[in-house]
């Protein structure tokens, strides 16, 4: 599919899939040496899903995992789920997605906690973790991406860093700290991981991201680690002809600082006479002793 037909098909399914993790997905799926099926934890309606399955080859396989209207397995899920995704059906998710492709993903309709029954381990080359928000399930979610990614295979957890999702942020902190997952980059809203050694990637997106002028990055320091930070460049906004209004507002903005400027000055001026006046106040009755004193001493006494 061409670049804004995706584009616009992506437009009108609802979810939280912003431009620059687009980018980046493109990026990481678009990898020539990497081969493998794709995973993705948490589909909603479609919305990512949909782009990831622009990008998988001949030969590799595309499974999805969510509970649509299911049941959660537990009270907090199913207090989350019921809260945030009251609309979503299978139906609705594969209407979607057929909109744009030919054929479904492998599609698991049930808890992330059984995709290890469904995706055998070592295979996938990319894994999306977008599913519940919770710590139970996330760090669950977190082994079953590092189980079934393949060599240099690389993750995205959505919702890192959220302040409503302390959850996730947990659970891939931990996973940084003491389950070997390696940052490679973050956008506001996705961590792209991987367990291995990320250098080479993190080189060859930062070559990529110096072409892209939609897209502004830069790299932090992570104690011992490089972490790339993208995100998408503010668009400019486009020249609006001046109506007649916006330009007397503008002359009447210039008019009143030119006005501020000129009684500034002109406060100075009154500043400076006043000081001047009282300088020659006090000096003057000096001057008037010492002017009658040489007046007395030039007359010559009779
Ligand atoms: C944030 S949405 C996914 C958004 C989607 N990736 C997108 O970009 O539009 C989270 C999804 O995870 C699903 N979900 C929540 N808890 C789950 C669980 N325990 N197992 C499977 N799916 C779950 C929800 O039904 C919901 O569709």
């Amino acid at each position: 599919m061409s670049a804004p037909d995706l584009t616009a098909a992506l437009e009108r399914i609802p979810g939280w899939f912003w431009p620059a993790d687009q980018r980046l997905f493109e990026w990481f799926l678009s990898d020539e040496g990497a081969s493998g099926d794709v995973l993705e934890l948490g589909t909603y309606l479609g919305k990512s899903a949909v782009l990831i399955g622009d990008h998988v080859r001949r030969g590799e396989t595309f499974t999805v995992c969510d509970l649509f209207e299911s049941d959660a397995p537990d009270a907090d899920n199913d207090a989350e789920t019921t809260r945030s995704y009251s609309s979503l059906t299978r139906r609705r998710f594969e209407q979607n997605y057929l909109g744009v492709h030919d054929t479904l993903p492998e599609v698991v309709h049930g808890p992330t906690s059984v995709i290890l029954d469904h995706v055998e381990a070592g295979t996938c080359r990319f894994v999306h973790v977008d599913a519940s928000h919770l710590y139970t399930h996330v760090k669950d979610d977190v082994v079953a991406a590092r189980t079934v990614l393949k060599e240099g295979g690389v993750v995205a957890f959505d919702d890192y860093r959220s302040e409503h999702t302390p959850g996730v942020a947990l659970a891939v902190w931990e996973a940084v700290a003491g389950l070997g997952l390696e940052p490679i980059c973050v956008s506001s809203q996705k961590l792209y991981g991987m367990w291995g050694d990320p250098a080479p990637v993190r080189e060859r997106l930062l070559e990529w991201l110096a072409t892209r002028p939609d897209l502004w990055h830069t790299t932090d320091v992570l104690g011992e680690r490089h972490l790339v930070r993208v995100n998408q460049r503010k668009k400019p906004k486009p020249a609006q002809p001046q109506s007649e209004l916006d330009r007397l507002t503008a002359e009447l903005r210039r008019t009143t600082a030119e006005l501020k400027k000129v009684t500034t000055e002109s406060q100075h001026a009154v500043q400076a006479l006043k000081k001047a006046t009282k300088e020659v106040s006090v000096l003057g009755p000096v001057a008037h002793r010492a002017a009658g004193w040489l007046r007395r001493r030039a007359t010559p006494a009779k």
